[in-house]
């Protein structure tokens, strides 16, 4: 987490910095901080206990001038989010200053070993101990050249993404990455680094993706040099940036969240273009066409990810059973890396992630690796660190999600793997030619069918202020609907911090049926197909106990009409694909409850869009 952003050039720095610091915000939003060197050489640094806001009205009366800068919105990991903890940090001799994405994990050791050659600290940051050490090291090694940093970095364990800058070289700017991400853009005789093409894709469309363990000098009117923490110079590899920067504001819209919900039909038919075809009975993975056989083989199917991304494996792991005939493990990265796994080298791993970016999905990834297995990313954000540690992928292309609570990712990834899967099973020949056809063309429905969701939207927000006041929340969903019943938990909690659990509908009466009463509101999935009439009984099941309905049901349903408080109609879709119009109602009626509890939608508490830490 925590959001990076640096320039040199001809412009005023902090302008850019602060423009690129909102659009970061959704990284993380306990403090901010910016240091700039004036045209008199003094460095100037700002830091600011909460959101960019604050950083911006104490800026604004102090001398926010120069041509270099740094700038970090953070969340928090080592040290209370105070303005004293913010970043950038200083060295011992207030010299250097450094802003950092990461945790250094052996920070108390290299601290320890620093007061003991006379080093004081003022904050109780991972990071101050960093810009210590580079400090420390700039006696023997050039700070210019990049070497002070780079030696300093190879005695460090952990993650980081860092930019460095030093009072006595206004004309320098040294970023090193490792575990978190770096993106350089290269303008007109000016140079931006961030954490994502975010804050750059305004000026300039030529960037650098920084790898792991490689470190940039940055020097005003010079190409810049790369080398790695080795000291081995690497050749600039400058990608043209496909983002353009319509997709990065509001649009109109109150809060991101709304937007991305909203850009879902047109997000879902991105990310079926030129893969889906089917008058032709065709599915097009470039990405995965010369791993085919892997799968063809696979005797088993290995899904790892965090939340969101979570869920959608679940709903692939029904799909791929269902017609790939291949067994499927769906695993929390963080609890796979951990606890020692099965891992057989004809297993294929698929890493889902929207960020790319999930520190737990990149070790667990890396796990797989080392045990044999084939590695398939499925991503959103392009060049970021998953699909370039996976030996395969297919990117979801919905567009940049900035909204902290992830909903337009999620149909992307159900999209994209329910090609994934169709595409293996038809290879496989474990798929009807018949259900086949009538998969990909009842999939190539799917973005009108939202858009008919999404005109239900006056009828969600009446639900939503009936039920804003709920302090707890069970959703049931069952088959294929029960990733949803998770999904629709988790944007619920996440957003409004109201208490909500997905269940599985029949699980509830081993357990969560005790919590019925007349104040639980039990948003359910009831839509036709075959798990119907159990679901209608789970409904009654429910209501016996005087608990409110909120049901999503296939349009024209008259039984559970009858017994539900409220239904949201949905059109109908094939069984498979019901989670991609099905979840829409559960994300609209999270985000307007949150807006009516006057919650931070787009910047939850607590919360940051990409886990970068473990
Ligand atoms: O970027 P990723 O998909 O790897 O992120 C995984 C989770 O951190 C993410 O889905 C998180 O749960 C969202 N806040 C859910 O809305």
């Amino acid at each position: 987490m925590c959001g990076i952003v640096g320039y040199i050039g001809n412009k005023q720095a902090y302008p850019v910095m602060i423009k690129g610091l909102h659009r970061l915000e959704y990284r993380g939003y306990d403090s901010a901080g910016v240091a700039m060197i004036n045209d008199d050489g003094e460095l100037n640094v700002y830091k600011k206990k909460g959101k960019v806001t604050e950083l911006e009205n104490f800026a604004k009366v102090q001398d926010i001038s120069g041509t270099i800068g740094i700038g970090h919105t953070r969340w928090a990991t080592h040290g209370e989010p105070n303005d004293v903890n913010s970043h950038p940090h200083y060295s011992q001799s207030g010299d250097l200053v450094m802003i950092h994405n990461g945790i250094i994990e052996n920070y108390a050791s290299l601290k320890e070993g620093l007061i003991k050659r006379g080093h004081t600290f003022r904050t109780q940051t991972d990071t101050e101990v960093l810009i210590h050490l580079i400090e420390d090291i700039k006696k023997s090694e050039s700070m210019k050249t990049g070497h002070a940093v780079l030696a300093a970095l190879n005695k460090v364990i952990g993650a980081y993404a860092i930019v460095v800058l030093d009072k006595n070289d206004p004309n320098t700017l040294i970023a090193a990455k490792k575990g978190s991400p770096m993106v350089i853009g290269i303008g007109d005789d000016e140079f931006f680094i961030a954490s994502d093409a975010s804050p750059i894709v305004e000026y300039t469309k030529n960037v650098v993706y920084l790898e792991d363990e490689q470190v940039a000098i940055v020097r005003r009117g010079e190409e810049v040099k790369l080398r790695t923490i080795k000291d081995k110079e690497i050749p600039l590899y400058v990608h043209e940036l496909e983002m353009e920067l319509e997709a990065i504001e509001k649009g109109g819209y109150e809060h991101f969240m709304l937007k991305e919900i909203y850009e879902q039909p047109r997000s879902v038919k991105d990310s079926m273009r030129g893969r889906l075809n089917a008058a032709e009975g065709k599915v097009q993975l470039g990405g995965i066409v010369d791993h085919l056989g892997k799968f063809k083989n696979a005797k088993r199917i290995m899904i790892i990810a965090c939340g969101t991304s979570w869920h959608a494996g679940l709903v692939a792991e029904y799909i791929f059973e269902e017609y790939a005939r291949i067994p499927v493990e769906v695993e929390y990265a963080s609890e796979f890396r951990y606890r020692n796994p099965i891992i057989y080298p004809d297993d294929v791993v698929i890493a889902i992630s929207q960020s790319g970016e999930t520190a737990d999905t990149l070790a667990a990834i890396e796990l797989a690796k080392s045990k044999g297995a084939t590695i398939i990313g499925v991503c959103n954000v392009v060049g970021s660190s998953i699909p370039r540690a996976s030996h395969a992928g297919s990117y979801t292309h919905a567009g940049p999600e900035i909204g902290v609570a992830s909903t337009k990712a999620f149909t992307a990834q159900v999209t994209v793997l329910t090609l994934m899967a169709l595409h293996v099973a038809h290879a496989k020949g474990t798929i009807a030619e018949s259900r086949y056809r009538q998969l990909l063309y009842e999939l190539e429905s799917i973005p009108n069918k939202i858009e008919e969701v999404l005109k239900q939207n006056d009828l969600i927000k009446e639900i939503a202020n009936i039920y804003k006041d709920a302090r707890n929340a069970l959703y049931l969903g069952r088959g294929y609907t029960f990733p949803v019943a998770l999904e629709g938990a988790l944007k619920l909690k996440e957003i409004s911090y109201i208490h909500a659990e997905g269940y599985p509908a029949a699980e509830m009466k081993h357990g969560p049926i005790a919590l019925i009463d007349e104040e639980m509101p039990v948003f359910v999935i009831a839509t036709k197909g075959l798990n119907y009439e159990k679901v209608v009984s789970n409904i009654q099941e429910v209501k016996a106990r005087k608990g409110k309905i909120i049901a999503v049901v296939t349009h024209g349903d008259k039984d559970v009409k009858g017994m539900a408080d409220h239904v949201i109609e949905i059109p109908e879709t094939d069984e498979s694909l019901v989670p991609l119009v099905s979840v829409i109602p559960w994300q609209l009626l999270s985000y307007h409850i949150a807006v009516m509890r006057g919650c931070n939608v787009d910047q939850p508490r607590n919360l940051a869009k990409s886990v970068t830490v473990e």
